[in-house]
């Protein structure tokens, strides 16, 4: 009997051009475009296995082994009626092909890294689930096409169909066919661009991006400011620094970001904080590290950017990346040794230091634990179609 089934990754993206508001909350439709790196898979990334088979009784679904509820009318079920729908439209246009759309599916989804972490998995998770349930029913859609159902998971999955340096243009049609995710340039055009996450000890739960997004949009009169005469701009300036590898004019943009989105976060009713003292002190060690590049007639060497929580992410050219190890290790010693996927030091591991020149009172130094972990990564490819030896699901159809 044919096995009807795929599995596929999807990568994590970093936004340099925050998205932060809905103009529409069922359809996952944005007021501002923004503009994302894809993050390489090798190092983080959501699996996904999907199996449609008649003798299942309904659609389930398991993460990281366990089993989440498929609501009626949610998120989940939205992106797999909308890839049933699909399938179903190609089943009609060729009788020739098994009626699969009509079978209930199993989906069991793994990320590599821990959820703990409080980096953004719902991005990697909703484009892996896309990309599997593309690969089982075996789709011609192209990446923007699949784009549309995963912004209806989560609105920042859209921009991991793609690899390299990926757009989500907000679109201005009701029903959202013009709001998708198209690739500003592939990861060949600047494979340079490295990122360090500093993975920030956070005990407190925060405000999750969907509702706080949604107090921003009701309460912020400097959102309005913000996506009506800055996201524009940027989004042009950014687009035309990537296209000219200038990594100069892509760290001033992505920090002004990354800074405006925090300030709307503080603009809104009640006010809402997602950095905390250590992602503020990171903040002046880089600002700090570009101080002396540009005193010593230099231009800028990296660039950080916040989410929705206290980590941090630093963008930088290759070159640069073993002195910003070494200046963040400074200042945040670690528990453990430093993963080095890159071979950039050798057996005495990071040497903590600062480049000449630096002041080292712009930050006090934190005890072991304030930064977690340290992962170095950089800009990647899009989803992957995966081998059965890599299927999440048993023959059962349970997650192994
Ligand atoms: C700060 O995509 O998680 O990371 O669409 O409600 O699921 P929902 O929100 P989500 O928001 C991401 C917000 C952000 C900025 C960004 O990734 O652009």
């Amino acid at each position: 009997m044919t096995v009807y089934q795929a599995t596929a990754s999807a990568p994590v993206n970093i936004a340099c051009i925050k998205y932060w508001g809905k103009r529409d909350t069922k359809l996952i439709l944005p007021t501002n475009s923004s503009l994302s790196v894809t993050l390489d898979q090798d190092h983080l990334r959501s699996t996904t296995t999907s199996r449609a088979d008649p003798s299942f009784d309904k659609d389930r679904l398991w993460l990281n082994g366990v089993e989440e509820e498929i609501k009626d009318g949610g998120r989940l079920a939205t992106c797999i009626k909308e890839m049933r729908a699909l399938r179903k439209q190609l089943e009609e246009q060729d009788p020739s092909l098994p009626k699969i759309a009509a079978f209930p599916v199993h989906i069991a989804s793994h990320n590599n890294f821990p959820t703990a972490a409080g980096l953004a998995s719902s991005a990697s998770g909703f484009a892996a689930l896309v990309a599997s349930l593309s690969a089982l029913y075996q789709l011609p859609a192209d990446a923007s096409r699949l784009s549309l159902i995963a912004r209806q998971g989560s609105g920042s999955a859209c921009r991991s169909l793609f690899g390299g340096f990926v757009a989500w243009q907000m679109g201005e049609r009701a029903d959202g066919s013009d709001s998708y995710a198209v690739e500003v340039a592939p990861r060949e055009h600047w494979p340079d661009i490295h990122a360090l996450i500093c993975v920030v000890n956070d005990e407190k739960k925060g405000t999750s991006s969907t509702s706080g997004m949604q107090r921003t949009v009701e309460t912020s009169p400097l959102l309005q400011h913000r996506i009506q005469h800055v996201v524009p701009q940027r989004m042009a300036a950014i687009s035309e620094a990537i296209r000219a590898r200038d990594f100069d004019a892509f760290a001033r943009i992505t920090m002004a970001d990354s800074n405006q989105f925090h300030a709307v976060a503080l603009d809104t009713e009640p006010p809402i904080f997602y950095m905390n003292d250590v992602s503020r002190a990171i903040i002046a060690l880089i600002v700090e590290y570009n101080r002396v590049a540009v005193a010593n007639g230099g231009k800028l060497k990296a660039a950080y950017t916040y989410d929705a929580g206290p980590n941090a992410v630093i963008y930088a050219p290759k070159e640069n990346i073993k002195e910003i190890v070494e200046l963040i290790v400074k200042y945040f010693p670690q528990a453990e040794k430093f993963k080095d996927p890159f071979g950039l030091f050798g057996a005495a591991g990071v040497q903590p230091q600062v480049i000449p020149g630096f002041n080292e009172a712009v930050a006090k130094p934190y005890g072991v634990g304030a930064v977690k972990s340290l992962i170095h990564t950089r800009v990647g490819d899009g989803p992957r179609t995966l081998s059965a030896e890599d299927s999440l699901l048993g023959s059962d159809g349970l997650p192994k």
